[in-house]
């Protein structure tokens, strides 16, 4: 059973949703809200401790009407259905796409090539937390017998931005163990990491599905050889552990086999952060808050798989972003959280995205002839307000945005808290209203700047109606980041399906790697 091959721009529902664009795109924010007092009650979503305040966007319910029957049109319900129980969606790799699995407490079998892969779930998970507990405790020492007070977590990019991402967002609740990455293949990089760790009390993780991985094995033979000048190549056990499929590669090395963590090829490794990829995330907070991840994960996937599209939260923002991208023909979206901890966000989802959804032949093989897979970047408020949301405001380009903020501070100061929030509010409050003629007008007046009128007015309008998503949690949470996770997870599955695409695979990253190797033997 494969995945339809639908060619959305051939449906009904697309055609519909190109004449109503042509009779709506003129309509204002300003003008939408004014016609509708109750707009943010009915463009608002409220799921487990999450908001989507998606009011803020152009759209009317004519708009969401048609793209869930796109979303219908596509047979989104049959490929969702195809995604969780183990279907080969990942159909030029021959793979089933099943990171949701990793996150499943239900007893529900899921079959992989005619096994239930939940026991095997289970003890990895068993195994993570056993090997966590004792190096956090203190009980796995290194080769002259003490603690390990440092981590460092050799992999790139799905091997290393996930992980990375989790262990920075959840700072706060952090036990003593440093957490370090190390994933390029510029020496400094390495250099650093290394330079003031000692030998006798670090633990290497390595991560790499492949273990073949170009970056990631130099980084680590380089700090074998670090290490091998203090401790003997009888002490590699005790100092280095794998997370990898490759078994062979991971003994040649020199890990012991009780060391060496599963990785499965149906989770890919852009999704893979929630398996024994996690291990650095487990170590750094501890198995039961990495527990709590998946948890969240996971009632987002329970909502995601359940809930009707209109009231679907990845449902709902992947088709306002295919709308943005194929109507509006915008060509990227920001990232904006309110919090300093999720500023590797941006990163982490960059691969997500980009790497999944930046294709350009379709299921049926056949070249694409309209846009698929956006750009996405972003930073932290409020310091990106002072760096590029100027263009955001007033330049050119439609730039929809997601703005991720949390009602509760973690370490307490309200004070910070009311500004950082204000701030959360007037920027989405900006974009979307602005600032007119008149306003600016009245303004330069009742400031005595009369005779600045004419010269300034033109540059301090802000036009306005620029869309924006409101995501707003309790708290900073595992279980509220394994939520926001799975949510863009699944934003980027249903994209994919819309677009008829196969999100799952990355062959675009081949060439580039094989260039090098040859250049590299020349
Ligand atoms: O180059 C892209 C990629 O294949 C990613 O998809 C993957 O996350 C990364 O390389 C690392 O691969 P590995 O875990 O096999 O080292």
């Amino acid at each position: 059973m494969t995945l339809k091959k639908i060619n959305p721009t051939q449906t009904e529902s697309w055609k519909k949703l190109s004449e109503h664009f042509e009779k709506t795109k003129y309509l204002t924010l300003t003008d939408l809200f004014r016609s509708n007092s109750s707009r943010k009650t009915d463009f608002t979503i409220t799921e487990n401790n999450l908001e989507l305040d998606y009011s803020k966007n152009k759209i009317t319910s004519e708009t969401m009407k048609l793209l869930v029957e796109l979303a219908n049109e596509v047979e989104l319900k049959d490929a969702i259905n195809k995604y969780f129980s183990g279907e080969k969606i990942n159909e030029t790799e021959g793979r089933a796409v099943l990171h949701t699995a990793l996150r499943s407490n239900s007893e529900d079998e899921v079959i992989v090539e005619g096994k239930d892969i939940k026991p095997k779930i289970q003890t990895a998970l068993r195994k993570i937390r056993a090997f966590s507990n004792k190096v956090i405790s203190g009980k796995w020492k290194g080769y002259t017998g003490k603690a390990i007070t440092d981590v460092v977590n050799i992999g790139i990019g799905g091997s290393d931005l996930g992980p990375d991402m989790v262990v920075e967002a959840l700072r706060f609740y952090r036990n003593k163990l440093n957490v370090h990455f190390v994933s390029n293949v510029e020496g400094d990089h390495v250099s650093e990491v290394i330079k003031n760790l000692n030998p006798e009390t670090t633990l290497f993780v390595i991560v790499s599905k492949t273990f073949t991985t170009q970056e990631t094995i130099s980084n680590a033979n380089t700090i074998r050889d670090w290490f091998l000048r203090s401790g003997s190549i009888f002490d590699v056990a005790k100092h280095f552990v794998a997370v990898s499929t490759n078994l062979n590669a991971v003994y040649d090395f020199g890990i012991d086999k009780n060391n060496v963590f599963p990785m499965w090829n149906w989770v890919g490794g852009r999704f893979s952060l929630w398996s024994a990829v996690g291990l650095s995330i487990s170590l750094a907070i501890g198995f039961d808050n990495f527990k709590e991840l998946l948890n969240g994960a996971e009632e987002m996937d329970i909502h995601f798989r359940d809930t009707d599209f209109s009231e679907n939260i990845p449902v709902v923002i992947a088709l306002l972003s295919v709308w943005y991208n194929n109507f509006y023909k915008a060509e990227t979206e920001a990232i904006l959280p309110y919090t300093q901890y999720l500023s590797k966000l941006p990163d982490y989802l960059q691969q997500a995205v980009m790497e999944s959804n930046g294709k350009s032949v379709d299921r049926n093989g056949d070249e694409i002839n309209y846009q698929t897979g956006t750009i996405v970047w972003g930073s932290t408020g409020t310091n990106m307000q002072h760096a590029f949301m100027q263009l955001v405001h007033q330049g050119t380009k439609l730039i929809p945005a997601d703005f991720i903020g949390y009602k509760e501070s973690l370490h307490g100061l309200t004070s910070h808290h009311e500004k950082l929030m204000a701030n959360y509010n007037a920027q989405m409050e900006a974009l979307a209203f602005g600032k007119t003629a008149e306003e600016v007008h009245l303004e330069l007046k009742t400031s005595g700047d009369f005779d600045k009128i004419n010269q300034l007015l033109s540059y301090k309008v802000f036009k306005g109606n620029r869309p924006s998503n409101a995501l707003l949690f309790d708290k900073l949470t595992p279980d509220s980041l394994g939520k926001l996770i799975a949510m863009y997870e699944h934003k980027i599955f249903v994209q994919g399906i819309i677009w008829n695409i196969y999100s799952y695979d990355q062959f675009g990253v081949e060439l580039g790697k094989e260039l090098a190797k040859k250049i590299l033997a020349s």
